[in-house]
């Protein structure tokens, strides 16, 4: 053991002694860690120099790893933010919380939607706030915010667990910078357009039956109203990204909306000073602080420093950024004499994104062997996450696990070592990961592992102990474009439904062997083709029973902008401040 577990030792007791302290001897692995949690959005495996890549700099995620495990088949439930998110807070599939949609919303789209994380979910953070932690969010929450009002906050992080909260209820997007690439803007702008086309078509139509004596109706009001109506709609869809900026790119601290529109130059900064700030407040505490990146979602905001200092563009940049960002932290934790007694994770939410490009400039992440990426539903690549865990003297340095574990294992494994425990009046899909950390155990504790796209199973896998082999199984997988493109373009996801191919008999790989995916067995030449598939299936279908009734909280009517739930700091519609400075 190190040092200071042996020190802590002494001094309880020599507390015993004194009659201060109860008689407890605890080392490092039995006392309650703080928890620090990373997590970047949008960053591919394959971005990261501990996982291969030799011409991007990251050597503080690097150094994370040298001092503690590397996990090498780390799994997001989705491919996508909003459900892989709400796994990661709850340990269980997003089907079981209710964070999908059954007709193509893949992640929640406004602030001011009205769908989120149930009230009746409970994160890791409620349950450790319980136990005495104390527990803050920064950056990226993605996991809805109100239900009746602009202000009842029923999604909010403070009503799932969080004591603190400085961030964006939504998250980054495109659309916060104004200009290209835009995720919304430009299908509104065409929906807006269809609009004002359609009603100058009306109108023309009313005219022309007047002037020709067919329609005895025209009345000169109607085609006022009309042309009233595509005046407005044209302007709207001029003004739209304008909109959007103050719908969506917000910050808020705690309940109060502070920065609106968000300056994206400032909101590196902010988040690392709030880090800060809430290390030495909290220091003599045991805290969860989860810090959830910006980075390296589009429009890659990079300050002057970074900017043009990687290989790799203005991705490389943000990413180099990031790891810097971490390297800050990490620091704190040191300065402040945490780094001991203190779980640091990091992780990405799931897969770069492919289909962000603008012209031959790669604006997504990079995925390294895995085939696909971001948004698509069972390709290694949407879900094979980076995953280190660090705690000094209890996880050994410079371990690096090959066994499949999910993101969902972060639940129960925080839960534990904080001195709680997993709800059990529900399915709990994560395991805890520290036997498999500590090497107490070779294997993970999952023989399956379900990889959905919104709530259609695409792909699922499964390990085969007696002959070390993980196969995967494809259902399902989208059709992409151009055809071997590799990637959707031209749409800012693959869809999970639809423009996709239904496999029968499925697709089946042995990720052992073939990690990229590119060779899909026969029964001819695994002769076991039909008992694995069976046995994917019949677990399919298991699951499939285990599931009750779900409230989807990603379908269209949960999904749309509903001005009464906008948050807005001064009198809606004239919403804007400045309160951070
Ligand atoms: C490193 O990451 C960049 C940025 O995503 C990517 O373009 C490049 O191909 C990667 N290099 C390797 C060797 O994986």
């Amino acid at each position: 053991m190190c040092h200071l577990c042996s020190w802590n030792c002494l001094a309880t007791l020599l507390g015993v002694f004194l009659g201060l302290e109860p008689v407890t001897c605890l080392d490092a692995s039995q006392s309650r860690p703080n928890f620090l949690l990373l997590m970047a959005d949008d960053l591919g495996i394959g971005d990261v120099g501990c996982y291969g890549n030799s011409t991007i700099r990251t050597p503080h995620i690097d150094r994370l790893a040298e001092g503690g495990v590397r996990l090498t088949q780390h799994l997001a439930a989705e491919a996508v933010c909003t459900p892989s998110r709400a796994a990661f807070l709850t340990g269980r599939y997003p089907i079981r919380s209710g964070m999908t949609s059954g007709n193509g919303h893949r992640v929640l789209q406004w602030a001011a939607g009205s769908g989120g994380l149930p009230a009746e979910e409970i994160t890791f953070a409620k349950i450790l706030k319980e136990q005495g932690y104390v527990t803050g969010l920064i950056g990226k929450w993605h996991l809805g915010l109100n239900c009746y009002s602009s202000s009842d906050h029923c999604h909010h992080p403070l009503s799932h667990g969080f004591q603190h909260f400085l961030g964006m209820p939504l998250g980054m997007m495109g659309d916060c910078a104004g200009g290209e690439p835009s995720e919304k803007r430009v299908t509104l702008q065409r929906r807006l357009l269809l609009c004002a086309q359609a009603s100058v078509l009306a109108t023309l139509t009313m005219a022309a039956g007047r002037l020709t004596g067919l329609l005895r109706t025209p009345r000169w009001m109607l085609i006022f109203f009309l042309a009233a109506l595509a005046t407005v709609f044209a302007a709207a869809s001029h003004y739209v990204g304008d909109l959007i900026i103050y719908a969506d790119c917000f910050l808020m601290r705690n309940h109060t909306v502070t920065q609106q529109p968000l300056r994206l130059e400032q909101v590196t900064g902010l988040m690392l000073r709030e880090a800060d700030t809430f290390l030495q407040r909290h220091k003599h505490h045991p805290f969860l602080l989860f810090i959830s990146f910006l980075h390296v979602h589009i429009p890659l905001v990079t300050m002057k420093d970074f900017q043009g200092q990687s290989k790799h563009g203005p991705y490389g940049d943000n990413v180099e950024e990031m790891d810097w960002m971490v390297g800050q932290i990490l620091d704190m934790l040191d300065r402040e004499g945490l780094t001991d007694n203190t779980l640091v994770y990091f992780a990405s939410d799931h897969g770069g994104s492919l289909e962000s490009r603008m012209g031959h400039t790669q604006l997504g992440g990079w995925n390294g062997v895995y085939r696909g990426g971001k948004g698509m539903g069972g390709w290694e690549g949407g879900i094979r996450v980076p995953g280190i865990l660090r705690w000094p003297g209890v996880l050994p340095a410079g371990r690096v696990v090959d066994e499949p574990t999910s993101m969902m294992d972060v639940f129960p494994t925080v839960v534990r070592l904080g001195g709680g425990a997993e709800p059990s009046d529900r399915a709990i899909d994560g395991r805890d990961l520290m036997p498999l950390l500590r090497g107490e155990t070779p294997h993970s504790d999952h023989e399956f592992l379900l990889h959905y796209c919104e709530v259609f199973l695409h792909a699922a896998r499964w390990v085969q102990r007696d002959r070390r082999r993980v196969w995967k199984v494809h259902f399902m997988t989208p059709n992409f474009h151009p055809e071997g493109a590799g990637a959707c373009y031209g749409s800012a996801v693959c869809p999970c439904i639809g423009d996709v191919t239904e496999h029968n008999p499925p697709l089946l790989f042995d990720l052992s062997s073939d990690p990229s995916e590119t060779h899909p067995l026969t029964p001819d030449m695994e002769p076991e083709f039909h008992t694995i598939v069976g046995k994917l299936r019949q677990e399919a279908a298991r699951h499939w029973l285990s599931l009750s009734h779900i409230h989807q909280q990603m379908g269209t009517i949960y999904n749309v902008w509903r001005p009464w739930l906008q948050p807005c700091c001064g009198e809606f519609p004239w919403c804007g401040c400045d309160l951070e400075k």
